[in-house]
């Protein structure tokens, strides 16, 4: 491919362009309006001129008009020389910096950013608009690196208690009993679920999840939700409160994954509550919608923990919780798939030992026009 002219050069090429049209103009209107003028002016002042006297005043001034216009041009010619050059050399510096830091960037180094410029505000555009890019590239790195040791961490318990398991059935120390099948069952399942919640999540995040919608009642979330987790309530002694306020209104929703997500914070609200303590369930109108609460008597959530709790595979007490057996990845999963529905969901708790509260917020059925008039759900 032919080699394209550098900065310099087109910039000359342009202020060359500007020269000659305005020379061109000049020697038109000079050459043309002048000599006239000249012998206009003479022979007012003076009468009749011979020919011959005539003749050379023109001469002269012509000779006058084409040196002045030759220095004018040698003069800016130089200065557009001059120009070209400066301004080429201010504009290849940080022109320069870009092509640096992107390949910076794509050889995998995302720390590269653009200082300030001082070239107006189109460039200070482009560096705010390359450093947010880096930023997010660098931010997207960072997790997508800690979800990977993340997803290792959490495969290699499981993985290792079954390892242990078949090498100590290998050996013959172990026997296949109703103990050993439990824990090579409970392991298995933990990790399919661990697969399934990672899955869910990131077709969730990548709008990739199909939800099968139908209008349902929010006391009917509640209820499902509870019925679900019930056994695990009366086993452990901690009372499980459904409350739903009359007028409360239906959500447009699929079905399974909402209840999914109660499940999941009514499960935590059991792990995290003593035996005598209570878990609330509550539906009630909301300005834009619906809230779901669940709210629980028991341990409570410091306040440094609060903003990370829904970060996938964040644990608030990593060793207690691990020894519980979980993966910190529940409430990532509820966020998912509430916001996949057009809600929010958030958390609070007044410190250690005070409870936890999560608040739901959904839209109403209603609020969606394109939805009035469709059969209400099972
Ligand atoms: N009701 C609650 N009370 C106190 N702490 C809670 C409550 N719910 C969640 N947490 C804290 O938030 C963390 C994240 O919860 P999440 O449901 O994502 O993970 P998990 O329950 O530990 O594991 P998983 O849900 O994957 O089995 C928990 O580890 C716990 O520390
Ligand atoms: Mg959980």
């Amino acid at each position: 491919m032919a080699r394209r002219p550098g900065l310099t050069a087109r910039l000359l090429m342009a202020q060359l362009l500007v020269v000659l049209a305005g020379l061109a103009t000049l020697s038109v209107v000079a050459f043309t309006v002048g000599p006239p003028l000249l012998r206009g002016h003479l022979r007012s002042a003076v009468g009749a001129v011979t020919p011959h006297l005539s003749r050379h005043l023109e001469d002269a001034f012509l000779a006058a008009g084409g040196i002045s216009l030759g220095i004018g041009i040698a003069a800016f010619l130089a200065a557009a020389v001059v120009a070209a050059v400066l301004l080429t050399r201010r504009l290849s510096r940080p022109i320069h910096d870009l092509a640096d830091a992107a390949d910076r960037v794509t050889a995998g180094d995302y720390t590269a950013r653009l200082g300030p410029t001082r070239l107006g505000p189109e460039f200070e555009t482009l560096t705010s608009a390359f450093n947010t890019m880096a930023d997010a590239l660098e931010n997207t790195e960072r997790t997508r690196r800690r979800l990977l040791g993340d997803v290792a961490h959490e495969l290699r318990t499981p993985l290792a208690t079954i390892e242990a398991y078949l090498e100590g059935l290998a050996d013959g120390v172990r026997t296949l009993d109703a103990h050993t099948l439990d824990v090579l069952g409970a392991q298995t399942t933990r990790l399919h679920r661990l697969v399934e919640d990672i899955s869910l999540v990131s077709r969730a995040e990548e709008h990739r999840l199909t939800l099968v919608r139908a209008v349902i009642p929010a006391a009917r979330l509640a209820d499902a939700a509870a019925d679900a987790v019930r056994p695990g309530f009366q086993t452990k002694g901690v009372d499980l409160r459904v409350m739903v306020t009359p007028g409360t209104p239906a959500v447009d929703a699929d079905r399974d994954r909402l209840v999914q997500v109660l499940v999941n914070l009514l499960t935590n609200a059991l792990r995290h509550t003593p035996a005598g303590g209570t878990v609330t369930v509550a539906a009630e109108p909301a300005r834009a919608g619906v809230v779901i609460r669940v709210a629980d008597t028991g341990e409570g959530i410091a306040a440094e923990h609060l903003p990370h709790i829904f970060e996938r595979f964040y644990r608030a007490d990593t060793g207690r919780d691990r020894e519980h057996g979980g993966s910190g990845i529940g409430l990532a999963v509820a966020r998912a798939l509430v916001h996949a529905h057009g809600g929010t969901v958030s958390a609070s708790s007044e410190g250690p030992g005070r409870g936890a509260v999560f608040r739901i917020s959904l839209p109403a059925a209603s609020a969606r026009p394109d939805l009035q008039g469709s059969n209400v759900g099972p």
